[in-house]
């Protein structure tokens, strides 16, 4: 394939991956959204097969060898996987796009074939250097966040003493490598800074996502989405090939958006984020600085929950993690169209930070055919809670926890909340006592007008249904 032909492709690869983008920030249009880019991303295959690099000179066969190795891993890991570990292999991916800066960086570096001279030479090195330097911090980053997602490390953050002077330090050796690495004379020479640089690179990468409590995971994950962007950017740099680069851009930019997006959800500054210790990290009950929440909670059957919601006129249902773990999203829809169907007004209030991915809450509710329109976002709904009868809070913890509100000493002080003790009675749907993914206790639960459900949720709302039925 020509370039000139190859080139007119990659436009129209990278217009389907805009109209992806654009689909995906719906709903309504993200099953399209997702279209488009499996189009876009299969003609950016093949005409990358067919292009000048490989055709010319290339080894097709070790192409196609790994392309099939990975992309068997890629299918059996999406079939494996179960909805609530995608947030752990979404961490994974990234960590792989880091890896193949790395790669392909020393790759380059090594390329025999190279002829550049003279300040070519010394741009491509930059982009080299940099490539390297945001895929090392991409894939030790990314593992870690994927044992801080999967429970594999602590989430508690790691709060070394200097660690800002630590940092910063790092920055200034890395800037001095880069100067020997620009001087250098020969590959052999080179070779040492980008080696030191790059332990360097995957060190500060484990510690920064180390120091980040749990609270913050979801600004970590959106930002790692963005730095990976980043670097396949840095790789398409490093190969000359413009479709990587814009891609890289695309996938930078709006995971920067996103990352935005989840430090305002929380109240939060990006370098405050970057500098970490926020919440504790846990899934055991955790003891609160102030204000130990008192009394006793008061606990109610799935009888009771059916009678309090059939006499209800305004429901909303606040779904969180333990709805995802509990896989209760479709009987949650029956409960929802049975209410609705006896003029109940049923909504859904959606916390930004709901379950372990941006998003996580509408994928699954949107999975189990859950009209769009029923479904609300936070800001929109929050008000309406004193006129609501009944609030029932699917698995969800921190996202209802008023001490974000009341106590100044609350690890998630300051982080929007759902405020469903405004409800005339507030019912907690989960299994135990135990604090949710920011390690703090909940105050809510000892609400004087606030009942708990105990149990798996998915058992609990198959037996409220069963309630409500046998009572029609
Ligand atoms: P959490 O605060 O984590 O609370 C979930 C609750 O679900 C737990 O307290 C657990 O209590 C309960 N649960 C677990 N399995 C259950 C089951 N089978 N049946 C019933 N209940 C079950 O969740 P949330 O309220 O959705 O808040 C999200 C948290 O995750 C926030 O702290 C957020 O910062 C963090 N986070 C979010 C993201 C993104 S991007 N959304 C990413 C990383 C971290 P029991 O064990 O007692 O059942």
């Amino acid at each position: 394939m020509n370039a000139g032909l190859t080139t007119v492709a990659y436009i129209g690869a990278t217009i389907l991956f805009i109209l992806s983008l654009g689909g995906l920030s719906n709903p309504e249009t993200a099953r399209r959204g997702n279209l488009f880019g499996i189009i876009g991303m299969t003609i950016a295959v093949l005409v990358t097969l067919a292009g000048p690099r490989l055709t010319g000179g290339g080894n097709m066969a070790m192409v196609i060898i790994a392309m099939a190795i990975g992309g068997s891993v890629g299918v059996f890991a999406a079939v494996r996987v179960k909805m609530t570990q995608m947030p752990e292999l979404v961490a994974l991916m990234h960590s792989l796009v880091g890896m193949a800066a790395v790669l392909v960086g020393f790759a380059n570096y090594f390329d025999p074939t190279s002829t550049l001279t003279g300040a070519e030479k010394t741009i491509h090195e930059v982009e080299i250097y940099i490539g390297i330097l945001i895929g090392a911090v991409t894939f030790s980053g990314s593992v870690i966040a994927f044992g801080k997602l999967a429970g594999k490390i602590s989430g508690a953050p790691l709060t070394l003493p200097g660690r800002h002077q630590f940092n910063f330090g790092l920055l200034i050796v890395t800037v001095i490598l880069g100067k020997w690495f620009i001087n250098a004379h020969g590959v052999s020479e080179g070779l040492q800074p980008l080696i030191y640089m790059t332990i360097l690179a995957l060190i500060f990468g484990v510690h920064m996502v180390m120091a980040i409590g749990g609270a913050d995971m979801p600004v970590v994950v959106s930002m790692l989405n963005s730095y990976s962007g980043w670097a396949a950017a840095a790789t398409g740099f490093m190969l000359s090939n413009d479709l990587l680069i814009v891609v890289g851009a695309l996938v930078g930019s709006s995971g920067a958006i996103l990352s935005y997006i989840m430090c305002r959800a929380m109240n939060r500054k990006f370098l405050a984020v970057i500098g970490g210790g926020f919440g504790t990290g846990g899934g055991a009950p955790a003891a609160s600085s102030a204000a130990q929440p008192a009394g006793e909670v008061v606990a109610v059957s799935a009888q009771e929950t059916a009678e309090m919601l059939r006499e209800s006129k305004n429901v909303i249902i606040i779904p969180g993690y333990g709805m995802a773990v509990a896989q209760a999203q479709h009987t949650v829809y029956e409960i929802t169209k049975f209410l609705r169907a006896k003029g109940i007004n049923v909504r859904f209030a959606i916390h930004p930070v709901a379950g372990r991915m941006p998003g996580h809450m509408n994928v699954l509710l949107a999975e189990a055919k859950v009209p769009y329109d029923i479904v609300m976002e936070m800001d929109e709904i929050n008000e309406d809670f004193p006129s609501t009868d009944v609030a029932m809070i699917i698995g969800a913890n921190d996202i209802v926890n008023p001490s974000a509100e009341d106590d100044p000493n609350s690890p998630i002080a300051g982080m929007p909340v759902l405020e469903v003790w405004k409800a005339t009675t507030s019912i907690v749907m989960k299994r135990s006592m135990a604090s949710g993914y920011a390690g703090v206790d909940n105050p809510l639960f000892y609400k004087e007008n606030n009942r708990m459900l105990f149990g798996d949720a998915k058992k609990m709302l198959d037996e409220v249904l069963n309630h409500l039925r046998s009572a029609a």
